[in-house]
Formats: structure tokens, sequence, C-alpha cells
């Protein structure tokens, strides 16, 4: 008989516990920063650490593998959802609390041969995140934080946004019956998530400044009206988002791969999945990290910064800029999260060019997966660590492709146009990127027009 989730262990109670000055608690705040310091939460088990205590290693893994493998075949919503099938190690809804569900997580892992090949190493594979059902990371976060802004009645919830968490938020608001508010930096966001808002019914405020400037607005706000907080310092966001992590070492059959590198903006999910790792190895799920490693645009760099020129011990916001700008961001709340994931871990941290992600952006397309520009950072970061050293070539790669190549369809037009840097200080540099340009042809509708096309293609792949 097939073991069913009480057989193996109940569901974990679930505390919060502050990450710099250990207040535990089990209510939050509008805003979810410590009351004492300040600083974050982050969601604990205490009956992982009392068993540990007591020498035992918590939930039992091997029945907990079984039990999510059984899952897969299974049709109630919260096994159908490649978040909640991992519920042993989430936060549990009150009983009579269904979560909001879109069937997210899920997502597929697929082998990079070009990107490899780019890169210098022997293979390479990428998770990717962009295919969830808003068609970013964020939804996996997002059923579990929503969820408890339903069970906790709020009517409103809100986020700040360089535009993925708020499709999610719209969605999932939308899916479970709440009004959602979404502030954005205006001119700032691709079109593709602003329609995302706009068409699940989200109040939407293109505010006039940056993504920094619209979370402080949105911190003040909550503390003066009753509206649930959907950003990353919402630590129901980080649990769902961290089951990425579990999802991908399920699909590698429990086997650690060396690197796991995912691109850096606020650095939730660098926290988040780092978080899932660190669990995994404690709860004897893996027998070894992998390296997590973060990689952030130049022109948004504040944590590369930190870690480089301050050891990690202090991050001074920087102003963010990057066409890449769903991590356009100069104040990363989660930092010092990261930062304890890269130490445990022992990844490291990279920063990489404006044409160096437009270059590695194209190189995934060709591999037929594609990836908005912000994921691209994770291949152009990891040619930079191959070259350093520190990823060898037989080491087992993986890249976390955070959003969909639909969500920024004018990156990738101007870029295969080649406009993606006319008139601006990449100019230069932007001259290597003509092998990966492909861009449209305009033709007279006769066949022989389409076939010089052919040809001239051919006779420039075989000189
Ligand atoms: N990749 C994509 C596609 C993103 O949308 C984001 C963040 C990141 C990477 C960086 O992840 O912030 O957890 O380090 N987007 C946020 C948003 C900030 O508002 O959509 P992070």
């Amino acid at each position: 008989m097939n073991p069913t989730a009480s057989d193996v262990t109940p569901t974990p109670a679930s505390r919060l516990r502050c990450i710099n000055c250990g207040n535990v608690a089990d209510h939050a705040e509008q805003d979810f920063r410590c009351p004492n310091c300040g600083d974050l939460f982050e969601v604990f088990y205490p009956r992982w650490d009392a068993s540990r205590r007591a020498g035992a290693s918590g939930p039992d893994s091997q029945s907990l593998k079984q039990l999510w493998r059984d899952r897969k075949t299974a049709l109630a919503p919260a096994d159908t959802s490649g978040v909640w099938r991992f519920r042993e190690l989430l936060p549990a809804l009150k009983p009579g609390y269904e979560p909001i569900t879109l069937r997210e997580g899920n997502t597929p892992l697929f082998d990079l041969p070009r990107c490899a090949r780019s890169a210098g190493v022997d293979a390479l594979q990428a998770k990717h995140q962009g295919m969830n059902p808003t068609a970013s990371f964020k939804d996996t976060g997002m059923t579990t934080a929503a969820s408890f802004a339903r069970q906790e009645n709020f009517h409103w919830v809100a986020c700040a946004s360089t535009g993925n968490t708020s499709a999610s938020m719209a969605a999932y608001a939308a899916r479970g019956g709440m009004r959602s508010l979404v502030l954005i930096p205006e001119g700032k966001i691709s079109w593709g998530k602003l329609s995302q808002s706009l068409d699940y019914g989200a109040v939407t405020c293109q505010l006039r400044t940056d993504f920094d400037g619209c979370v402080r607005v949105l911190n003040d706000l909550v503390r003066r009206k009753p509206i649930y907080l959907l950003n990353s310092v919402n630590p129901y966001r980080l649990e769902g988002q961290k089951t990425a992590a579990i999802e991908l070492l399920e699909q590698l059959s429990w086997d650690s791969p060396d690197h796991i590198i995912v691109p850096g903006g606020n650095l939730g999910n660098s926290s988040a999945l780092g978080k899932a790792l660190i669990e995994m190895k404690d709860l004897g799920l893996i027998s070894r990290l992998p390296k997590l490693s973060v990689i952030q645009a130049e022109g948004a760099n504040p944590f590369f910064r930190s870690i480089r020129e301050h050891g990690g011990k202090q991050l001074i916001p920087t102003e963010a800029d990057t066409l890449a700008t769903a991590i356009r961001i100069g104040n990363p709340a989660s930092w010092k999260k990261a930062q304890r994931v890269l130490e445990a871990t022992q990844g490291t941290v990279e920063q990489v060019s404006e044409v160096e992600i437009a270059i590695a952006k194209a190189e995934i397309g060709s591999d037929g997966v594609g990836c908005e520009p912000a994921s691209a950072v994770t291949l152009a970061g990891l040619k930079k660590l191959v070259r350093q050293g520190f990823v060898k070539k037989n080491e087992g790669i993986i890249l976390v492709l955070t959003g969909h190549v639909l969500k920024d369809p004018e990156f990738t037009l101007k870029f295969h146009r080649g406009d993606l840097f006319t008139g601006s200080v990449h100019e230069k540099e932007a001259a290597t990127m003509v092998d990966q340009q492909r861009a449209p042809f305009v033709l007279d509708a006769n066949t022989e027009s389409v076939i010089r096309v052919l040809d001239e293609f051919d006779a420039k792949k075989s000189t």
C-alpha cells in the first residue's frame, strides 16, 4: 500500500525566526520585519530541530521520496501542484483552507548542448522556471504566500515589482478571490509583464521611480492600510520558491549537481533555493551540497560588490541600470540570506556585461529553449566561472532559467535586428553579437526570393 502523508510524518509546525537577532514569532507584522531589530524573518520547523537534537534526522527521507513520487499520479489539486506536492517541507495551512494553485512547479529540466559547447563544458542543463503558469519562477512562491494571505482574510494583496512578481501576484489573487495592487517603475518593465497584470485584473500603478522607489512606497503603504505584502521579504514566498530545488534534485534522482547558477536581483530566489539545499542535506534527502552561485548584471551589481569589496559584511545600495529589467535592483532585500547561502554552499558571485547577457540569451534560444534577458546572466556568468577555473568542464552544472522568452519580445527583436545597443556606450562591444543575430527578411511574395535567401544562408554557413 502506498504511504500517505500521515503515515510518514505529521506536517511540521512552522514558526518564524529573525535572521539577525533570532527572535521567534508565530505571526509577523504587515511589513514582515522583526519588531526587535527590523531584519527579515525566515520560516523554520521546530520539530526538525528537536529531532536533530535527539539524534534523529527529522522526517524519514526514503518515505518522503516515495510519497512525493506517488503524488505525481494523484489527482487532488494539491498533489498536481509541483509546490504543494512537497508540502511536508512547507508551512501548513490551517484545516479547512485549500491552497490557491495554478498547477505551478512541475517545470522541465533541459539539456543545452550548444550552450555547453559555447561555455566550454562537457554538459549543461537548465531548470526552466519560465515554464510556470504565468511564465516565471514567481508562481512557486506566490501559491504559498497568496494562500496564507487568504487564510488570514486579507481582501487586498500588493507588491512592488520589476514585472514578474506583479504578473504572478495578479493571477493568484484573481484565482483566490482577492484584490491586488501592483506598484511598478514607470517605463522600466517589459510590456509582456505589464499586460499580464492588467489582464489578471490588478490595480496597476506605474510610479515615476525605480523598483527600489516602489518598494519604499509599498513598505509605507502596508503600515497604513490592511494590505498583505507579497514581496519576497514575505518568508512564505521563499518557502514555495524553495521547492524548485527539491523538484530539481528529484529530477536528478537525488544526486546533487556540482553547481547551481542563478540570476540575482532582490536575492529572494537564491536565498530560497539555498534554504532548500541546506534543509535537504540536513534531512538526509541529499548527501552533499551543490555550490550555489549568483550572477548579477554589471549595471545592477550591489551584491557582487558587497561580497567582493566588503566580504559580504555590508551592502551599499547602488543606482541600478540594465536592459535585463527584471533584475534592475539596487537595494536587494534578501542580501544577508543570500550571503549565508553562498557561504554554506561554497558558491560564488559574478557580474556580466549587457552584451554578454544579450549573446547568452540568443545562445539559450538557439538550443530551442529560450528565456528572458535576466535568466541569461546564468550562461554568461558560467562562461566566466569556467574561465576562472571555479567550474570544471566535467562537473554537473544546472542553470536556473527564471523567465520565459516571451516575457520581453522587444529585447529579442531589437537584438536580432541589430539595434539593441544603438547609440549606447555598448555599441562597439555589440559588434561581437553578429554571429547570433537573425534579422527577419522582408521579401516579395515569390518563391525565387525565398530560395535566394536559403542559398545565401547555406553559402554563408559553408564558409
Ligand atoms: N529573473 C527574473 C526573470 C526575475 O523576474 C527576477 C526578479 C529575478 C531573476 C531575480 O530574482 O529577485 O529573487 O533575486 N524579479 C522580481 C520581480 C524582483 O519583481 O518580478 P530575485
